[in-house]
């Protein structure tokens, strides 16, 4: 286990797990893993500050994390239109899946783009969970969030090596940081942490290069309708890897 891995409490992430992962969305259970993992090890009255909410999947996991601790979860998403996220009607089943695992009380939603609400924001976070738009100048602006945040503190990212406009954001604003490090990965959701980086965590990230080029070129692919191409690869599934 990863030095920077909190203990695990496995009844707490499988009742958190249930009540998850019927919401439709995109975070697997070992990604669900790392969230509770880090969420639940904070100290009491702790906030966790989510970019990207959706309808709830990893809210839900977020949030029963933080019960124990009496902690706080902000849920930053714009309910973005069109037919990828759904708009009103995505925000309807955020409020509904939200209620029917019994945490709203636990969330504070602010409904609005991450870009627009950071230049103005000024409470701590104890946790950054970065899951909204996956453009290079997105992701760049919502790695900003990281300022709230206490020395040590934790940033998880999802679609880190997964994502053209995610990756290439890492590659320019982490690879060269001397305030974040890389410490490890759970298919595509990555942990990084405010602290001084070593030689070796940046070579562990350009160890990572390989494996993005492998699901872009399966997105690639499955664009293409080549699905029995991407099986060569290992993907067995109409979803691009994340
Ligand atoms: C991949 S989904 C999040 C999935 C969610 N974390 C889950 O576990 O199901 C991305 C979400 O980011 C939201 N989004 C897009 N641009 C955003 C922005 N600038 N700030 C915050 N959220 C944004 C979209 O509305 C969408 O709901």
């Amino acid at each position: 286990m990863p030095e920077d891995t909190p203990g695990q409490d496995q009844t707490g992430f499988e009742a958190a797990w249930e009540a998850a992962h019927d919401v439709s969305g995109w975070l697997k259970e070992g990604q669900a893993r790392m969230l509770y993992d880090h969420a639940s090890a904070l100290p009491a009255g702790s906030t966790v500050l989510e970019i990207g909410s959706h309808r709830g999947r990893s809210s839900i996991v977020l949030a029963k994390a933080l019960e124990q601790s009496q902690g706080r979860l902000i849920c930053v998403d714009p309910f973005v239109d069109g037919s990828l996220f759904g708009g009103s009607k995505t925000r309807e089943e955020f409020e509904a899946n939200i209620a029917a695992a019994a945490v709203e009380d636990r969330i504070e939603l602010v409904a609005d783009y991450s870009t627009r609400l950071r230049p103005s924001w000024t409470r701590d976070i104890d946790l950054l969970y970065i899951d909204g738009k996956h453009d290079y100048w997105t992701f760049t602006d919502d790695l900003g969030w990281a300022e709230h945040l206490p020395d040590g503190g934790a940033i998880l990212v999802h679609d880190a090596f997964s994502s053209i406009g995610v990756t290439l954001g890492v590659l320019a604003k982490i690879l060269s940081s001397s305030r974040l490090r890389y410490v490890e990965r759970s298919d595509s959701m990555a942990l990084f942490v405010k602290a001084t980086p070593t030689r070796t965590d940046r070579l562990r990230i350009v160890g990572e290069l390989p494996w993005w080029i492998r699901n872009v070129g399966i997105k690639v692919l499955l664009r293409l309708r080549l699905r029995p191409l991407a099986r060569l690869f290992g993907h067995d599934s109409v979803y691009d890897p994340y």
